[in-house]
């Protein structure tokens, strides 16, 4: 069975067909990333107008990478939330123009279940339960993940996403747009303790997350820092330091989370779980304790439509089906799909 799958909930247009929830056929996705980078963020207005002229081009090739034709495609999945919601409805209104034209089923998804169940789209898949951690730039969560569709939120960030505290330091050190990737390469040069930044970790045992006391230690030493010109202290270091701290925090709280609920498997999903220190960290954090780590490749932790096709294979699967009512959300929890 061969599923179209479409996100454009943020900055990327994405499509791609997913063969019987598992197999990637072809993943296509066009960032946007050079139109917002000199506004530091995205702009909602500019990427729902990039995501109109990129839709029709951006899913035909992947239909044609696919070695596929639009009949062979037996139903449409697509994001309806949670983001932007006008980025989102240039998805959702093609998907449902696909699906009532070919006649085939139209599933709306859940953006955090597509990263979640992104995983099975590797040769080596986890089975269930496992803990997850969405960490991406507008969410950072903990799932207790039981089976397919069943989620239930363990914690979350109070204020600002991970991914967003990385593109706000890297605006900060004028580094420039999506931060993550650039904050990482420039820390390889830098000392993890060369500035001790605050870790937040809320209250004894909490499983929630905030970033906005980090954020603003952070612009206040690079501010006293660019005032007396300390040379002792590189962009490097600063850069270094800051991830540091945001991956210690990641990290004490997912292996918390998987204990506290008695599992044994941990994944790890969004554009931040590309971040090679994280990667690593993590490994080397549950050596020899019988955790299982799970993490997809890179292109599949930022935003695609393949993991959103997986997702709509299996609530297909479980008999879903949306009309055309369908509507974005620009809130949507997970446990209340
Ligand atoms: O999942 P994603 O593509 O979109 C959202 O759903 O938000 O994640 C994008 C986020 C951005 O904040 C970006 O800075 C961050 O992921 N990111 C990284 C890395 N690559 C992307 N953060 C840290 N290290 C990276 N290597
Ligand atoms: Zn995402």
């Amino acid at each position: 069975m061969f599923i179209l799958g479409i996100d454009t909930s943020c900055d990327d247009t994405c499509s791609s067909i997913v063969e019987d929830g598992k197999r990637m056929l072809s993943n296509i996705v066009s960032s946007q990333a050079t139109v917002h980078r000199s506004y530091g963020g995205v702009v909602p207005e500019l990427a729902s107008r990039e995501h109109i002229r990129n839709i029709v081009p951006v899913v035909r090739e992947s239909i044609e990478r696919a070695s596929l034709r639009n009949k062979d495609i037996h139903a449409i999945a697509v994001t309806v939330g949670p983001g932007l919601v006008g980025a989102l409805l240039i998805g959702i209104y093609f998907a449902k123009a696909f699906s009532y034209a070919k006649g085939i089923p139209l599933i709306g998804v859940n953006h955090l279940e597509g990263h979640i169940l992104s995983i099975f789209l590797e040769p080596k898949i986890p089975s269930f339960p496992f803990v997850a951690l969405t960490v991406s730039g507008g969410h950072t969560n903990i799932y207790h993940v039981r089976g397919f569709g069943d989620y239930t939120v363990l914690g979350q960030t109070l204020d600002d996403a991970a991914g967003e505290a990385f593109d706000k330091v890297a605006k900060l050190l004028g580094l420039g747009y999506p931060g993550g990737g650039i904050i990482e390469k420039m820390a390889r040069d830098g000392r993890v303790n060369a500035i001790h930044f605050p870790r937040s970790y809320l209250s004894k045992g909490s499983l929630d997350f905030s970033f906005s006391g980090l954020k603003t230690a952070v612009a206040i030493y690079i501010n006293k820092w660019r005032n007396n010109n300390d040379n002792k202290v590189s962009l490097h270091d600063i850069a270094a330091s800051f991830q540091s701290a945001v991956v210690d925090i990641l990290i004490d709280k997912v292996i918390a989370a998987a204990e506290k609920v008695g599992v044994k498997t941990i994944m790890l999903a969004g554009g931040v779980a590309r971040n090679n220190f994280l990667r690593n960290r993590l490994k080397e954090k549950i050596f020899g304790k019988g955790v299982d780590l799970y993490i997809p490749q890179p292109e599949l932790c930022t935003d695609n439509g393949a993991m959103i096709a997986v997702a709509g294979y299996h609530r297909l699967m479980k008999g879903h089906r949306d009309d055309l009512t369908l509507d974005a959300r620009s809130r949507f929890p997970l446990n209340q799909i």
